[in-house]
Order: C-alpha cells, then sequence, then structure tokens
C-alpha cells in the first residue's frame, strides 16, 4: 500500500488519501467505523433485484471475519484485510432497481462501476454527497432516466464519467461544462446517444497514424489493427485499445506496452482527443518527448513511457497535463534537470521525487 501511495497517488488522491490515513489513525480500532462500509453492502444488497444470484451466492454476511467483505464478488478494498471498500464493479449482473443510495454509507468509496445493468430512475441529485471522493464513476448501458445532475460537477475527483446508453435526457447542465470539457471530445460524445460520428472518425485517424508511424517488428498492431472491417466500435477491439464504450470508436486508454515497436514518440495520439491513459513502456522508441505534449494528450491521467530509449530532456509542458496522476519515465536515456516547473507533479507524484526517473542519474 505504502508504496503504490508513493509511487501511484496524485494530487486527485490525496486528500483520500489524508482522509483514509486520519480514518487509519483515528478509528483503526472501532470496528464501528468499517462496519459503515459492511452496512453499505448490505443496503445495496437489499435494494437491489438479484436475478442471477451474484450478490446472494457471495456476498454472505453471515462470516464477519475481518476483511470479509474483500473477498465478495465485485468488492475491491483499500486493504484485503480491512472491511473498507475502495472500488466496486458491478458491472453485467443483470442488477434491477434504482441507484442504490446505501452506497453513501462507503464512505471511502473511489470507483463505482454500475455498467450493463438494468438500473433505472434518476441519477441522485445528491450524488456528489453520496460518493464524494469517486475517480471513476461508469453508469453506462442501463436505463437511467432523467437529467444529468449538475451536481456531478461536485465530484471534484472525478476523472473518468460514462454515462453513455441511458435514457437520459435534457441538457448537460453548465455546471458541468469543465468536468465534461476535461473529458475531452466529442463534448457529449460518452454520453451516448449525442455522439457525432465526425468526432469519433478522429480517433480512427489517431490509431492509423499511430500504426503508420511505429516499426512493429512482431506484427502485433498489423495483425490486430485491422481498419477495413469498421463497424461502430471496431478499433475498441483492436489490441490495446480500450474505449469509452465498447461500441463507440472513443479511445479511453492505449497500452502498447512491450511490444517491441520502435519509433518515435506517436504525435498522432494528438487525435485521440479524450484518451485518459497512455502507456508505451517497455519498447524501444527513441527521440525526444514532444515539448507540445500538454497538446497532444491534455487529459492524460496516466502517462508511462518507461523502458525505452527515448532521450533529451523532460520537457516541462507536462506540467500542464493536469490531470496527471501516473508519470513513468525511469529508463530511458533522458538527461538534465527535472524542470521546475515540473516541481508540484514530481511532488504530487510522491516522496521519491527521483525515483520512478530511474536511469535518470539520480542513482543516489
Ligand atoms: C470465514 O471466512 C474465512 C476466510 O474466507 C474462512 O477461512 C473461514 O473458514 C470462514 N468461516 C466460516 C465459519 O465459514
Ligand atoms: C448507513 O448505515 C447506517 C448504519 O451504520 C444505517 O442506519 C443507515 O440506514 C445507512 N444509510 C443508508 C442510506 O443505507
Ligand atoms: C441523498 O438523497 C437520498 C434520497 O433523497 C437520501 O436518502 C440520502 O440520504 C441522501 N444522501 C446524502 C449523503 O445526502
Ligand atoms: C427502460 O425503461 C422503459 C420505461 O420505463 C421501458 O419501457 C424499457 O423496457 C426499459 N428498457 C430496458 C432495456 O430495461
Ligand atoms: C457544490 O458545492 C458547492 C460548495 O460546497 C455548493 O454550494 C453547491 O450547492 C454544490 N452544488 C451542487 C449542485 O451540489
Ligand atoms: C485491408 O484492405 C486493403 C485494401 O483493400 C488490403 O490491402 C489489406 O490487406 C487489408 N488488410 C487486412 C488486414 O485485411
Ligand atoms: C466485422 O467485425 C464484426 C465485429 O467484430 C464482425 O461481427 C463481422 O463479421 C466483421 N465483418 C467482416 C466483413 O469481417
Ligand atoms: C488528425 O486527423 C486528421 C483527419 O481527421 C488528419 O488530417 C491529421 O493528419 C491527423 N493528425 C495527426 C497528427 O495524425
Ligand atoms: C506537436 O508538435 C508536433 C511536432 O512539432 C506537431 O506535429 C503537432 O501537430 C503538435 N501538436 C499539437 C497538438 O500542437
Ligand atoms: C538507444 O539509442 C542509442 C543512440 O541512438 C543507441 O546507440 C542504442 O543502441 C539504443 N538502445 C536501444 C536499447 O535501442
Ligand atoms: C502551460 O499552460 C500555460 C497556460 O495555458 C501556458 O502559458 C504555458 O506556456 C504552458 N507551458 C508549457 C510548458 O507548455
Amino acid at each position: 500500500m505504502a508504496i503504490f501511495v508513493n509511487m501511484v497517488l496524485g494530487r486527485h488522491f490525496l486528500k483520500i488519501l489524508t482522509s483514509y490515513g486520519l480514518w487509519l489513525l483515528l478509528s483503526c480500532s472501532l470496528s464501528s467505523c468499517t462496519e459503515t462500509d459492511v452496512a453499505c453492502l448490505k443496503s445495496i444488497k437489499a435494494s437491489l433485484e438479484d436475478p442471477f444470484n451474484y450478490l446472494k451466492s457471495s456476498w454472505d454476511f453471515n462470516n464477519n471475519t475481518e476483511g470479509y467483505i474483500c473477498r465478495f464478488i465485485g468488492v475491491e478494498c483499500w486493504h484485503p484485510d480491512e472491511n473498507k471498500v475502495l472500488n466496486l464493479r458491478l458491472s453485467d449482473m443483470g442488477l434491477k432497481g434504482r441507484f442504490p443510495v446505501g452506497i453513501q454509507n462507503c464512505t471511502s468509496i473511489t470507483g463505482v462501476d454500475l455498467s450493463s445493468n438494468n438500473l433505472v430512475g434518476p441519477i441522485p441529485d445528491n450524488i456528489s454527497a453520496i460518493i464524494p471522493f469517486v475517480t471513476s464513476l461508469d453508469l453506462s448501458s442501463n436505463n437511467f432516466s432523467g437529467g444529468i445532475p449538475k451536481a456531478l460537477a461536485n465530484c471534484t475527483y472525478l476523472n473518468i464519467l460514462k454515462l453513455g446508453h441511458n435514457r437520459l435526457s435534457g441538457q448537460i447542465p453548465p455546471e458541468l461544462g469543465f468536468t465534461v470539457l476535461k473529458l475531452g471530445c466529442p463534448k457529449y460524445g460518452y454520453f451516448g446517444a449525442l455522439t457525432l460520428s465526425s468526432c469519433t472518425e478522429t480517433d480512427v485517424a489517431c490509431l492509423k497514424s499511430i500504426k503508420a508511424s511505429l516499426e512493429d517488428p512482431f506484427n502485433y498492431l498489423k495483425s490486430s489493427w485491422d481498419f477495413n472491417n469498421s463497424t461502430e466500435g471496431y478499433i475498441c477491439r483492436f489490441t490495446g485499445v480500450e474505449c469509452w464504450h465498447p461500441d463507440e470508436n472513443k479511445v479511453l486508454n492505449l497500452r502498447l506496452s512491450d511490444m517491441g515497436l520502435k519509433g518515435r514518440f506517436p504525435v498522432g495520439i494528438q487525435n485521440c482527443t479524450s484518451i485518459t491513459g497512455v502507456d508505451l513502456s517497455s519498447n524501444n522508441l527513441d527521440g525526444p518527448i514532444p515539448d507540445n505534449i500538454s497538446a497532444i494528450i491534455p487529459f492524460v491521467t496516466s502517462l508511462d513511457l518507461s523502458s525505452n530509449n527515448f532521450s533529451g530532456g523532460i520537457p516541462k509542458a507536462l506540467a500542464n497535463c493536469t490531470y496527471l496522476n501516473i508519470l513513468k519515465l525511469d529508463h530511458n536515456r533522458l538527461s538534465g534537470q527535472i524542470p521546475p516547473e515540473l516541481g508540484f507533479t514530481v511532488m504530487k507524484l510522491g516522496r521519491h521525487k527521483y525515483g520512478y526517473f530511474g536511469a535518470l542519474t539520480c542513482n543516489r
């Protein structure tokens, strides 16, 4: 946990960690505090119809050893021996009912995935009070109706929001403007029904350009990235490509690690306008990290360029990647100082100021 925290978690998470830390300090010994998470799951189980018995068969509250809820299906804890829920992933379970407000008792939850179920009714107006620390919220492919609550704008840590394929209506509230904007173009794309196809075409151009610009000696891209069969969402089945929604050509993450790829940083990635995660680690990429990296991938939350052959300095533009939580540049041939502009970014990546810059001279 500690290493994970130091290496990986960033600014958006610090408050959560602080509260978690406080929680540890103040109340580790008080079972009543972890009991709220048990009440949370009990309430969720009670409030949802579960026709395929996913919860009924797994969520057994009789055996209450410490951390027992962490072994429930779909439940991920901060620590496996502590009844404190980190993420809840209840996707594609045929669940029916309304948004389970009991989730508000999972007080340290950061990830909520209720996608691809049969949930109905409104998204609660007070969603930001229910899950204040959420970083990732996926309610896509349900039957939610009503408006998009403006309270979502108050979920300060929200990086990933998926509401597509529901029966939501009305305007996107102006309060949400920035949240929506920070999730990229097309402004409304991942809200499903409002997709602009020209805007998803840019992501196709993005991948075409990446494929064209990289040498691919082991044919990973050549064999999988086939642009001939252009059904909607086809790029989402390409190796290394994760989309906002499996039926929409809108790239969320690109994971091209350890594929023997050669060439320079693929600037064509700038056409993947809503990308949040980029992993090009453990390849043979060389040349500089582009000076304008923050213009190329402005919404990136996780960037891993480690174990390549990148050279030159660390661009100070990285400081302008406002949403960056995870940055890995170690094991390259980068040189020079860490730009002062990056000070905060470096700091926000943890205590080991230079640790993950590895080969970058700081061997002490
Ligand atoms: C309770 O759960 C623990 C951990 O899964 C298991 O080792 C133990 O046998 C269970 N006890 C009962 C009574 O089911
Ligand atoms: C939260 O948990 C408490 C017990 O710890 C319970 O009384 C309350 O009803 C729960 N709230 C919801 C919304 O489930
Ligand atoms: C949110 O609203 C629901 C329904 O109105 C209510 O039951 C719940 O207690 C509220 N939660 C918070 C944290 O305000
Ligand atoms: C969604 O809700 C509407 C109205 O309540 C209903 O007619 C429709 O069958 C539901 N669709 C699904 C896929 O559950
Ligand atoms: C958002 O938070 C601010 C400050 O706490 C509050 O004044 C406002 O009512 C909240 N807005 C919504 C939509 O919850
Ligand atoms: C796609 O189509 C082009 C031209 O029709 C063809 O040359 C190419 O081999 C096709 N690619 C694949 C992967 O089928
Ligand atoms: C195109 O891709 C879809 C989805 O993978 C598949 O069902 C379909 O058979 C493919 N069509 C062709 C002509 O390859
Ligand atoms: C971005 O996509 C457009 C077509 O949509 C293309 O003309 C342009 O060259 C692409 N940019 C890069 C850097 O690949
Ligand atoms: C970034 O710089 C590269 C190379 O100078 C250029 O091709 C690209 O268009 C620039 N991208 C943006 C978004 O400014
Ligand atoms: C890295 O680049 C240098 C200089 O271009 C080259 O000599 C070296 O062989 C490269 N190393 C790898 C592992 O590609
Ligand atoms: C960062 O963004 C600010 C404001 O848009 C701009 O003035 C500055 O030049 C950018 N810095 C870099 C290094 O890109």
